[in-house]
C-alpha cells in the first residue's frame, strides 16, 4: 500500500520542492491555500476527514516576518492554531504529522549551535506563532509529530534571498551602485532540495520505525535540518554574484558592501547568530547535508538550465 500523504501550502517554496521530488511510493494529496486554508479549522478537519492521510506535512505558513508584527493575530492563527485543528483531527484518526519550523524560535543570543532540546526564546512574533505552532502538536500528537526546524530557506521558484539577490546584482551592476547586505546576522541558507529529500526521508525512515515496531529506533520529536557551514547574508550575496555569473546567469555581479543590523533597520528583530545542530537530524536519517555553496550551485544551476 503507497503511504497516503497529504501537504499543506502546496504552492511555497518547500512546497514545490515536496511535490518535485515525491517518492513513487507516495500517493500525495497536495493541498494550496484556496483547498486546505490554515485559518479555518473546519476546512483543517473537513480535508483529513475526507482524504485519511498517513501523514499531513504541514509546509503552509504565516511567514512574512516583518508583516507579523502587526498581524499578530493572524500569524498565531495559521501557525498555530491551524496545524492543532490538523493535529486534533489526525488523532482521532491515526495519521502522523510533519510540522515545519524555523530558526527563529530562538533568540539567537548564545553564539553556538542550536540543540534541537533546548528552550525556545523567540524574538518576534513569526518566531512566537511558530512555537506555538510546534508545541500545540507535540501536545496532541506526542510521538506522532515530528517538527522539523529549518534555516533561511531558499529555491529556484517563490519569493526568497536568492531570486531577490539576482534581481537586484542585474539592477545595481548595471547602474554602477552597491549592493548593501547585512554582515552581523549568521545563519545557515538552506535549499529546499536538500529539505525536501529530508522531508521524505524523515517520513519513511518513521513509518519504518512503526511498522516494524522498533522502538529504541524511534525518531527525536524535534529535529533540525539545515545546509552544512555558516554565513551572514552578506557573504550568502556575494556567493550569489560569484556563481550567478559563472552559470551565465549574471552579467555582472554589483559590488556587495556589509553592512550592520542597525543600518537597515526591519519592523521584527532577528536572531544574530541562528545556526541549527543537525547532528543528530543526519545520523537519525543516514543524511549529509551539503555545504550551502554547493547547494546554492545547484539551486542555480536549475534556474540557469530553466
Ligand atoms: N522561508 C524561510 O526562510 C524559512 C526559514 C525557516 C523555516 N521556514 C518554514 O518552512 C516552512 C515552509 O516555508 P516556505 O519558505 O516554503 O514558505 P512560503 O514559500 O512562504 O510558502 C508558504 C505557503 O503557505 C501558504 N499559506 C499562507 N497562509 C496560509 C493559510 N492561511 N492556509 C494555508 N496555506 C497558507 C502560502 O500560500 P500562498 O501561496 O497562497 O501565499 C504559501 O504557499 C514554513 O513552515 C516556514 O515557517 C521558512
Amino acid at each position: 500500500m503507497p503511504l497516503r500523504v497529504l501537504l499543506t501550502g502546496s504552492k511555497g517554496q518547500l512546497g514545490q520542492a515536496l511535490i518535485r521530488s515525491c517518492p513513487a511510493d507516495v500517493e500525495l494529496v497536495a493541498c494550496d491555500r484556496s483547498q486546505l486554508n490554515l485559518e479555518h479549522a473546519d476546512a483543517c478537519k473537513a480535508i483529513v476527514e475526507t482524504h485519511r492521510p498517513d501523514w499531513v506535512i504541514n509546509a503552509g505558513a504565516y511567514t512574512a516576518v516583518d508583516r507579523a508584527e502587526q498581524e499578530p493575530r493572524i500569524a498565531q492563527v495559521v501557525n498555530a492554531d491551524g496545524p492543532k485543528a490538523l493535529a486534533l483531527v489526525l488523532a482521532r484518526h491515526g495519521g502522523r504529522m510533519l510540522q515545519l519550523s524555523t530558526d527563529y524560535v530562538f533568540d539567537g543570543q548564545q553564539g553556538m549551535p542550536y540543540q534541537p532540546q533546548q528552550c525556545v526564546l523567540p524574538m518576534g512574533v513569526y518566531g512566537t506563532s511558530k512555537a506555538a505552532g510546534e508545541e500545540q502538536v507535540l501536545n496532541v500528537l506526542g510521538d506522532r509529530a515530528h517538527v522539523l526546524r529549518t534555516s533561511w530557506l531558499y529555491g529556484p521558484v517563490g519569493s526568497n534571498f536568492l531570486l531577490t539577490m539576482l534581481r537586484l546584482h542585474q539592477a545595481k551592476a548595471a547602474a554602477g551602485e552597491p549592493l548593501a547586505v547585512v554582515a552581523d546576522q549568521v545563519g545557515c541558507p538552506t535549499s529546499t532540495l536538500g529539505l525536501a529529500a529530508a522531508c521524505w526521508r524523515l517520513i519513511q525512515r518513521a513509518s519504518q520505525v512503526q511498522d516494524e515496531g522498533i522502538q529504541e529506533q524511534q525518531l527525536p520529536s524535534i529535529l533540525h535540518w539545515s545546509d552544512a557551514g555558516a554565513a551572514s547574508w552578506y557573504d550568502f550575496a556575494v556567493s550569489i554574484g560569484e556563481l550567478g555569473v559563472a552559470a551565465g546567469m549574471l552579467q555582472q555581479a554589483a559590488t556587495v558592501i556589509p553592512i550592520t543590523t542597525a543600518d537597515y533597520p526591519t519592523r521584527a528583530r532577528r536572531p544574530s547568530y541562528s545556526l541549527l545542530d543537525c547532528s543528530l537530524t543526519s545520523a537519525a536519517l543516514g543524511l549529509e547535508p551539503q555545504h550551502w555553496r554547493e547547494s546554492l550551485k545547484a539551486v542555480i544551476a536549475v534556474l540557469a538550465s530553466a
